[in-house]
């Protein structure tokens, strides 16, 4: 991040700091927050998301005199805000004089004031007074030199993603108006003449409350689209203020990571840098792999530039049943896992531990226990490190590979009383195939399913339940110019109205797969299944288990079998398949694999693309390449409990002991290297540095 461009963040090192609560101290504490803050190396800091009720105490009535105090104090210590506009919840006074304010839920019970984000995202109520005060705030503030980044409301759709109240009828109506026009262009959409739906007005529908049996699969697809567009239209609002009135500060709203209920894509192009709130289960051996792909998506949503890590945990949350600490280094390793994969910083919730509410038992950079806590002591060391760090600053992440996601889709297969079966979740099988890729050694983008597909040479599809014909015709391109693509089950089923594709699956994708499905055969729970692999792979006749699902497929003649299913009524048959088409290839994996066979399928698909592959599977190291075009940043991160070495990787140096890295790289546990070294002329050189990395390590957990 530099401060050249228009609207980035305005901060010329990684970012370092937390969410700041001042509200819940005395204003004696403020001064040593201060200088524990620059102690710590925190150089942003995050505030006032929750303070609506004392900044506005009264309808129009304002004091800021706290809120000045606390800005006019960090900046004389150097540091800047990353200004909320405190929108994320309305003080009770609003909800009380208009309780119309308050959310609903599917059952028609409206959501009493007490927690946090009672609000409707439709109401206008609530818009007009969260949008009064975004511009109080902004002319206030707009021009204090210690504002750095705008940051709107907080979360959107944490707690409150849909609401069900007459107001959200209303806007659900105007919103069914304008992608529809007519009510017949909705009946013949929404297929109402299957029973009995038929509408007469746009007036006579409702949101999908809770109804008497499965509601129309169209109508809930469409529901979660407007939800996702009303909280948009909610964040659109606030950034038209903010631009008006401070047109050169950068604006950003913070993720949850891969979150079905907002589309992403669509929120990423109103801002101006993504940001993301990342909160790993330190009791999940696993969790890293699933935090690769969540920050994959991150530095995707804006073309690959650098993001913000700008909420994570110094240790345990408080939310979780059990809520379990992060290990000594885990921390450091987690947050050098986020720069590796091009976050530009690191921020927290939050900076003091709390005394009272529900978030007093979560961690904090600054524990219970003061300057003496662990985790205070570990964001001091981490904030010192980061200034090493600086050099990767602006530099991005290179990958090969990118996943498709595809929130139609999401949505599509996970409505859940009308489908083949409710086994198949787009996340899980999401993260399957990222984590086979992941044991491969491969980082991986995210992309969308029409594309730019930038200069990846392998896009995995897990799943693309909905299909659009541009979609298909830029897949196909894809493949045409020389890309491997690999698409998943249950794919190219149904059209943007949620309508079978004509002849069925893979509708558009028909002729670029060469197969049809003739009917899915979901696995009944405790099912056992597997599929055989053909010649063609390194291992052939290997046998692999199947997960969730399998389809009877007919192939068409040209389209290669690779595998076929084992046992079952469908033994024998075509289950993973491979059509060539131009100067690239399509895979069909009609089945989900184990994950064996997703490695087995993806190594030859590696190959195929001149992608490397890791000799062996070690899932606890992972290296990641940034990169500046002339200098190389790898990052080498030991996410486990054993010690690990890694090959040298000659002419680099480690910046943050500053050791050569020309002979073996010794990670202890959780230990972290990021070598610098020559960027090779052409990309593709750099992928085998990273492959080469993984190869002659194996070892096993303690
Ligand atoms: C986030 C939220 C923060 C805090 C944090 C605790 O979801 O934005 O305000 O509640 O979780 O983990």
């Amino acid at each position: 991040m530099t401060t050249t461009s228009p609207r980035s963040i305005r901060l010329d090192a990684l970012a370092y700091g937390g969410d700041y609560n001042p509200d819940q101290w005395p204003e004696s504490v403020w001064a040593e927050d201060a200088r524990l803050m620059v102690e710590a190396g925190v150089n942003l800091v995050t505030l006032p998301v929750f303070s609506w009720p004392l900044l506005e105490p009264r309808p129009g009535e304002y004091d800021f005199a706290g809120l000045d105090r606390v800005i006019d104090l960090l900046w004389e210590h150097g540091i800047r805000i990353d200004l909320a506009t405190a929108t994320a919840t309305p003080p009770a006074w609003l909800v009380r004089e208009h309780p119309e304010v308050l959310p609903w839920n599917a059952d028609g019970v409206r959501l009493e004031f007490g927690s946090r984000q009672s609000y409707c995202p439709s109401s206008p109520i609530f818009r007009e007074a969260a949008l009064r005060l975004t511009r109080t705030l902004a002319e206030r503030y707009g021009a204090h030199p210690a504002l750095a980044l705008w940051h709107v409301s907080n979360e959107y759709g944490d707690h409150v993603s849909r609401c069900w109240c007459p107001e959200s009828a209303r806007h659900f109506r105007r919103w069914l108006q304008n992608r529809y026009q007519t009510i017949d262009g909705l009946n013949a959409a929404w297929g109402t003449s299957c029973w009995g739906q038929h509408y007469l007005d746009f007036e006579q529908i409702e949101p999908p409350r809770t109804a008497t049996g499965p509601i129309n699969p169209a109508e809930l697809v469409d529901f979660e689209r407007f939800s996702s567009d009303a909280l948009l239209e909610l964040f659109q609002a606030e950034i038209d203020v903010l631009r008006e009135v401070t047109p050169d500060i950068a604006v950003t709203t913070n993720f949850m990571s891969m979150f079905r209920e907002l589309d992403y894509w669509d929120f990423a192009d109103a801002e101006d840098l993504v940001t993301d709130d990342a909160y790993p289960d330190p009791s999940d051996q696993d969790a890293h792999i699933a935090a690769a792909l969540n920050y994959g998506l991150m530095r995707s949503l804006k073309d690959g530039r650098p993001w913000l890590l700008l909420e994570q945990a110094p240790s345990a949350v408080s939310w979780r049943e059990v809520n379990v600490p992060k290990a000594p280094g885990q921390m450091r390793v987690g947050s050098m896992q986020a720069l590796a994969h091009g976050s530009d910083g690191v921020l927290f919730f939050q900076w003091r531990q709390a005394k009272f509410g529900p978030e007093k038992f979560h961690s904090a950079m600054l524990g219970h226990r003061g300057e003496r806590s662990r985790t205070f002591q570990e964001t001091k060391a981490l904030g010192a490190e980061l200034k090493t760090l600086a050099p990767i600053t602006g530099t991005r992440v290179r990958a090969s590979v990118a996943l498709v996601a595809d929130w139609d889709s999401w949505w599509g297969v996970s409505e859940p009383e009308s489908l083949p079966s409710v086994r198949l979740d787009w996340l899980r099988e999401a993260r399957a195939w990222h984590a086979a890729a992941y044991a491969l050694g491969q980082p991986v983008d995210v992309a969308r399913a029409a594309g730019p597909y930038g200069e990846h040479r392998v896009l995995l599809v897990p799943n693309l339940y909905a299909t659009t014909t541009e979609q298909a015709a830029a897949l196909t391109a894809f493949v045409e110019a020389g890309g491997q693509l690999v698409v998943g089950p249950f794919s190219g089923v149904v059209d943007h109205r949620e309508q079978i594709h004509d002849g069925g699956a893979p509708g558009p994708l028909r002729d670029l797969l060469g197969v049809e499905v003739d009917e899915w055969w979901p696995l009944a729970d405790g099912q056992i299944r597997s599929v055989a692999f053909d010649t063609s792979f390194a291992t052939p006749g290997e046998t692999h288990g199947v997960r969730v699902w399998s389809e009877w497929i007919e192939v068409a003649p040209r389209t290669e079998v690779l595998a076929t299913y084992a046992d079952g009524d469908l033994a024998g048959r075509p289950a993973v398949t491979r059509r060539a088409s131009g100067a690239g290839a399509a895979w069909y994996l009609s089945a989900g694999l184990d994950s064996d066979g997703m490695r087995a399928v993806l190594a030859q698909v590696f190959a195929a693309a001149d992608v490397p592959v890791a000799a062996s599977i070690d899932t606890d190291l992972e290296v990641v390449t940034r990169t500046d075009g002339t200098t190389d940043y790898t990052f080498v991160l030991n996410h486990g409990r054993a010690d690990r070495s890694a090959p040298p990787i000659p002419g680099g140096r480690d910046l943050l002991t500053g050791a050569p890295s020309d002979s073996a790289i010794a990670l202890p546990a959780f230990g972290v290297a990021v070598i610098a070294h020559p960027a090779p002329a052409d990309p593709a050189p750099a992928r085998t540095i990273e492959s080469e990395l993984l190869q002659p390590t194996r070892r096993e957990r303690p």
